[in-house]
């Protein structure tokens, strides 16, 4: 029998939503370290894409991320649009919320799109020409499906694309500062010891994160 208060409540789709996001705090933080292999060695950076590339493991990841990412969304998205109808912009039950969060608490949403835009963007320029293109059997035009580096000084030279990233990241910056906390929080622990404990964990993860994928870019766009 399914369990339909995890479903339909709002407590259960939250928790959902916690569960999928701390998933993706995970995946960035492993995918924010491999590209800053690219900054100290290109070619190390190249064993490593060659080393996932369209292997079986690595498709079983891609579906595992494609999942948890349209779950995210989904129940963003429900829950939004309930919250808006029921309580206008009120839209949390807990009082525990630093006031540094305020605006990015506020603003989950909103920074949910520019991240979706912005992946919508990122997996164009590297996911489908390396690894789709492995798997579909063509080699585009910038390089092979293993040159993950190609990629990055082919993209990264353009000053538009710096641009690009730049605002992206830091609407990731925002979205995990306060998404990291929030998740512990639904999950039920939010006593007062702990909470300012993980809020400052959110603040230096999402910094080290962003920070390392801003370094790969800023240091492709020097070198390119
Ligand atoms: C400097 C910044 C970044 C670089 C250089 C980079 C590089 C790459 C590369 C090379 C791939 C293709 C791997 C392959 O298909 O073999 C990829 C895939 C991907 N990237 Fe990034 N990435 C960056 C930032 C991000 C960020 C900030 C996110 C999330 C918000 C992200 C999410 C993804 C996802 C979901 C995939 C597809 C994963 C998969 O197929 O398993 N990337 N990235």
């Amino acid at each position: 029998m399914s369990n339909p208060c995890l479903l339909s409540s709002s407590i259960g789709k939250k928790f959902l939503m916690s569960i999928t996001g701390l998933f993706f705090v995970l995946f960035v933080a492993f995918h924010a370290t491999m590209n800053a292999v690219h900054i100290f060695s290109p070619e190390d950076y190249n064993a490593i894409c060659k080393f996932l590339g369209a292997n079986w493991y690595a498709l079983v990841g891609t579906g595992i991320i494609a999942l948890g990412f349209i779950i995210h969304i989904v129940y963003a998205t429900i829950l939004t649009i309930q919250n808006r109808k029921a309580r206008g912009t009120d839209r949390y039950d807990s009082e525990v919320r630093p006031a540094s969060v305020e605006w990015a608490s506020k603003n989950m949403f909103a920074l949910g799109v520019i991240i979706i835009l912005g992946l919508g963007l990122h997996l164009y320029m590297f996911w489908a020409k390396m690894q789709l293109a492995e798997i579909a059997g063509f080699v585009d035009e910038i390089a092979g499906p293993a040159d993950g580096s190609a990629f990055i000084f082919y993209w990264f030279s353009k000053p538009w694309v710096v641009v690009a990233y730049t605002i992206w990241l830091t609407a990731l910056w925002f979205h995990l500062t306060h998404g990291f906390w929030s998740a512990f929080q639904t999950m039920g622990w939010n006593n007062k010891t702990w909470m300012p404990r993980l809020k400052c964990l959110s603040d230096v993860l999402a910094t080290i994160i962003c920070l390392a994928f801003e370094a790969v870019v800023i240091a492709a766009f020097c070198m390119a």
